[in-house]
């Protein structure tokens, strides 16, 4: 079973990293995509940890595709609350801008970058701040969609890409339990998952071709499949 993928740990897939970063000028960025609830907020840190932990300091930083969302507030005001987390449920445009303006700024100027906070459930700007690291682990689940407005323009400014994949039932099952952990019933969250999360995951799916690498979790690894 699983003959011929390649079980890699989260410190050869940061030394991996920190190869191609070291042989570019310049900032490198590792984006990293796939469905909902696969568990991409928590490998990028984890990478952005095994490369800072390597490198004896911060040479790499998180900045979430979902510090984008748009906030309650306008979602309300769109008639659109029920769909957040859909592609345009997000300021695509502010995302690529934003990315660009990382890529392209010198070492050492400061560069704020929103975050979102799921216990208030709405974006928090300057969550995070970028100086002198080089490695940018950009995370979310649209990063790889093809002819959908400014998501078009993210993959041109990544220089790996990772699709990590999950069983469907098991993000099912993770979603549902985040929602009822951020206060709906059982039923709302069940509801929830199965009329907006699993369609955003069915486009998110779509994608995972156009990555550079394909990631599954395997115990406290992870196998390129
Ligand atoms: N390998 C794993 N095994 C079990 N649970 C995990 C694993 N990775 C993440 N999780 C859990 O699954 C949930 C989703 O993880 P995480 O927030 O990293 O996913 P995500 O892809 O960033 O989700 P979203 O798209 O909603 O931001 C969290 O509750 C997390 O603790
Ligand atoms: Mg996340």
């Amino acid at each position: 079973m699983n003959r011929g993928s390649v079980e890699i740990s989260l410190a050869e897939l940061a030394a991996r990293i920190r190869r191609s970063a070291d042989g570019q000028a310049g900032r490198f960025v590792l984006g990293i995509a796939g469905p909902p609830g696969a568990g991409k907020s928590t490998l990028a840190r984890g990478v952005r940890d095994e490369l800072n932990l390597a490198a004896g300091g911060p040479i790499a930083e998180v900045a979430p595709m979902d510090g984008f969302h748009l906030t309650t507030a306008q979602l309300l005001a769109m008639g659109e609350v029920g769909r957040k987390g859909a592609p345009d449920t997000f300021d695509a445009g502010a995302y690529v801008d934003l990315l660009r303006r990382l890529r392209e700024a010198p070492l050492g100027q400061s560069i704020s970058w929103p975050t979102y906070d799921r216990e208030i459930h709405d974006p928090v700007p300057g969550g995070v701040v970028f100086g002198d690291q080089r490695i940018v682990v950009t995370e979310g689940n649209y990063l790889l969609l093809e002819d959908f407005g400014a998501w078009s323009e993210v993959r041109p400014l990544l220089d790996e890409t990772w699709y990590l994949d999950v069983p469907r039932p098991v993000i099912e099952q993770r979603l549902v339990r985040r929602h009822i952990r951020g206060g709906r019933t059982p039923e709302a969250a069940k509801t929830k998952v199965a009329q907006s999360d699993l369609l955003n995951a069915r486009l998110v799916e779509g994608t995972r071709p156009r990555a550079d690498l394909v990631l599954r979790k395997f115990g406290r690894a992870y196998r390129i499949v």
